[in-house]
């Protein structure tokens, strides 16, 4: 059944070859799923050598867990280990039919980086950015092609979780739109087709709940407690939820909702303190257990 709002999956153009901009724990994570899931040759780009090595390390070491679980054959292994590469020139992408973007959350930034990628690129190639919460249009914007851009939301753990959000702009066109879609669908996700407005829709209705979680403990109610009493109904506490999406995101996530809507949503100061004390989330690992 085709999804909600998705274009005739005629229009959708092959996808051959990926590029992922940034080699962070998102970005392998998406080229190790685009390797696996479409078995297209999958180029990551980062800054320096060392993220670089860093990003594909991360894909190699995940392969290495799949075959140990006997989920992927020894050849299946070496094919996807094969199939990823990471450089730090974008001329890799010249000829790829898709790059998405997984890098620093800022407007600027992204930008930037999507004028180079369109430098190298051909101009039927589609940008997409895993942006959480930033405007696809204003994204876009700027670029020579902006109909071709068009946003990916994907969730952490990215080989686990199930959705994907499709994000048109107001300048894609059906072809992007209709190549995003069968994408998600080679990757086996649930496509829904979202609004470009502040956070989309699944990160505002997740915004409101970890908003008011962050307001409860705000107001004296440790961490612990808050996250037990959410057993049950969520299949992560909140707050080891925050520790895998990685504080930073939240609290520009819940900034991101509160400029669009005001007082509906709470920034947390402690989030803010958290963020700004460089600590990875409120307990020392991601595991419940000791507060940090
Ligand atoms: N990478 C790859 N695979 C992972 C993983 C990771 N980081 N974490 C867990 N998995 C895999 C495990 O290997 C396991 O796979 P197998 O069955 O093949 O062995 C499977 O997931 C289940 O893991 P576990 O049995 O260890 O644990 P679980 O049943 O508790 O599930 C979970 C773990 C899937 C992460 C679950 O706790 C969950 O769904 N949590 C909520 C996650 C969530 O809400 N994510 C959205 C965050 S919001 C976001 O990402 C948006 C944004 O813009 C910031």
């Amino acid at each position: 059944k085709r999804p909600a709002g998705a274009p005739d999956k005629g229009l959708a153009r092959p996808v051959t070859k990926v590029g992922v901009v940034g080699a962070g724990l998102m970005a392998s994570q998406l080229a190790l799923l685009f390797a696996r899931r479409l078995g297209v040759p999958v180029v990551m780009t980062d800054l320096d050598e060392e993220r670089v090595a860093r990003g594909v390390g991360y894909v190699h070491h995940e392969v290495d867990q799949l075959l140990a679980k006997r989920r992927i054959s020894p050849d299946t292994a070496s094919f996807l280990t094969g199939l990823v590469t990471g450089t730090t020139s974008k001329d890799g992408f010249a000829d790829a039919d898709l790059v998405i973007e997984a890098v620093f959350e800022e407007m600027s930034v992204k930008q930037q980086v999507f004028a180079e990628v369109e430098a190298v690129v051909t101009p039927e190639c589609v940008l997409a950015t895993n942006t959480s919460s930033l405007s696809v249009t204003e994204m876009a914007s700027g670029l020579a092609h902006p109909e071709r851009v068009v946003g990916l939301h994907f969730f952490n753990p990215v080989a686990v979780m199930p959705l994907l959000e499709v994000i048109p702009g107001e300048r894609t066109d059906e072809a992007t739109l209709a190549t995003a879609f069968a994408v998600g669908k080679g990757l086996k996700k649930t496509c829904i087709r979202s609004t470009d407005s502040a956070s989309f829709v699944v990160n505002r209705l997740l915004g409101r709940f970890m908003g008011e979680y962050s307001r409860v403990v705000d107001e004296g109610t440790p961490v612990e407690v808050a996250d037990r009493g959410v057993a049950g109904l969520a299949p992560m506490p909140p707050f080891v939820l925050l520790g895998l999406v990685g504080p930073a995101i939240a609290l520009h996530n819940s900034e991101t909702l509160h400029r669009a809507f005001g007082d509906r949503f709470f920034v947390s100061p402690t989030l803010r303190r958290l963020v700004e004390a460089g600590k990875r989330g409120y307990y020392a690992s991601d595991d419940t257990g000791r507060p940090v």
